[in-house]
């Protein structure tokens, strides 16, 4: 903390970026007002334009083009790091070294040894670091983990995170489709739902069956700047997809449910489909991200005639919504965009010593998470054999 305040900044303004730079300037409306100071001092980013935006858009004061002017800015204590993920570890770890508080986007790094080199020097570290499990944050999620005892022990997890940003083949190259077997939608979008089981259900102990496809193996190298998934032009060169459009998988729960896992980054019209069904002793329960201001939920409440899944309106009786939202009345909704304010929200807390919040996932807990994705992929390389984790 540099005078009672803390200065932010955030090195990456591509997709997700933005919603963390974004988050930081909401972090201090939200919740009880026992924040310190919060100074928006810098957004970074190598292709200047997106940098510039970046900072003028939220309020930041000022543009960076490299994340070493962030490791060295006296003024910054709190940093987001939310660009691709095989340049997460040197700057995860400049950031440490220079005593910064950092917040990584998942997947932590490229591969195990690199999370674990980064997890050595968090532990070197006297500062707060964490990793980006946003969807930990959602309302429907945390009201239906709340309820998970209520409906008996878990018997079997059927996640899904189905994309469509890899359909169109004549979209861009960029780092998404680089870094070989397991790099693909595994770990881009299926690090979330893996994190998700065990949110929900513990840890895995095993995981079997996967299967790895790639139907475009190649795409046009752009001609500018890209982000995130957009389309943008493109010239006539090719380079090869490097990963997986689909990876699906079965786990098992140490608890003995089981788990069956569906990703893929090309699934025909849903932009954003995670979502998940939970199917319990005595009951049941599922979400959808397309509806996040609801989930599903099944009991013996009701008798057989009206029995069935009910939809729930999130509210604030649901965890994260009273004064999580401007509005906190039940049934106004929120969006995924609300996940990176609370998730600022809980880390500036974490660093402030003002925590109430659940704290944002450490870096072992993103070590531990490659270390699954990296069990999946030696079960897809290997003809689908099981995998013990534990
Ligand atoms: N939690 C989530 O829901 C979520 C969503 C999207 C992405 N992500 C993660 O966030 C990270 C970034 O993903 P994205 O979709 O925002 O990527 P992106 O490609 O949209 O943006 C990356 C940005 O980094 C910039 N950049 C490249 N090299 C740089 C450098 N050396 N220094 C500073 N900036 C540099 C690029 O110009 C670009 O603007 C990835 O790790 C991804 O897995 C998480």
């Amino acid at each position: 903390m540099t005078q009672n305040s803390l200065g932010v900044a955030v090195i990456g303004a591509g997709m997700v970026g933005r919603a963390h730079a974004a988050g930081y300037r909401a972090a201090s409306q939200l919740y009880d007002l026992d924040m310190p100071e919060i100074r928006l001092v810098a957004v970074a980013d190598a292709h200047e334009p997106f940098a510039v935006d970046g900072a003028k858009r939220f309020g930041y004061q000022r543009a960076e083009t490299s994340w070493q002017a962030i490791v060295d800015a006296p003024d910054i204590d709190v940093v987001s790091v939310a660009i691709a993920n095989e340049l997460h570890r040197p700057v995860v770890e400049a950031l440490l070294a220079a005593g910064k508080h950092v917040l990584c986007e998942k997947p932590l790094a490229p591969s195990v040894d690199d999370a674990k080199a980064m997890v050595t020097a968090a532990e070197a570290a006297d500062t707060v670091s964490a990793v980006g499990f946003s969807f930990r944050r959602t309302p429907g999620i945390n009201a239906i983990r709340e309820q998970l005892g209520a409906i008996g022990p878990v018997r079997h997890f059927n996640g899904h995170y189905w994309c469509d940003y890899a359909q169109n083949p004549g979209n861009p190259m960029s780092w998404r489709y680089k870094g070989g077997p397991g790099s693909g939608a595994l770990a881009d979008i299926g690090s979330h739902m893996v994190d998700l089981g065990e949110y929900l259900c513990g840890p895995i102990a095993s995981v079997s069956g996967a299967v790895f496809q790639t139907f475009t193996t190649e795409r046009p190298v752009p001609l500018g700047a890209t982000v995130g998934h957009a389309a943008g032009a493109v010239g006539d060169t090719l380079e090869p997809v490097e990963n997986e459009d689909i990876a699906t998988f079965t786990a098992t729960f140490a608890s003995g449910a089981v788990g069956t896992f569906s990703i893929s980054r090309i699934s025909h019209g849903l932009p954003n489909g995670l979502g998940f069904e939970i199917f319990a002793a005595d009951g049941a329960a599922a979400f959808d991200l397309n509806r996040p201001g609801e989930f599903t939920f099944a009991d013996h409440g009701p008798d057989g005639k009206t029995n069935g899944f009910r939809s729930v309106l999130i509210g604030p009786q649901h965890p994260g919504i009273d004064k999580g939202i401007p509005m906190d009345f039940p049934s106004v909704g929120h969006g995924q965009n609300e996940l990176f304010a609370w998730q600022a929200r809980a880390f500036l807390d974490q660093v402030a010593g003002t925590g109430k919040l659940p704290p944002v996932p450490s870096l072992a807990d993103g070590l531990h998470n490659l270390e699954i994705l990296a069990a999946v992929t030696q079960s897809a390389l290997n003809h689908g054999q099981a995998v013990s984790l534990i």
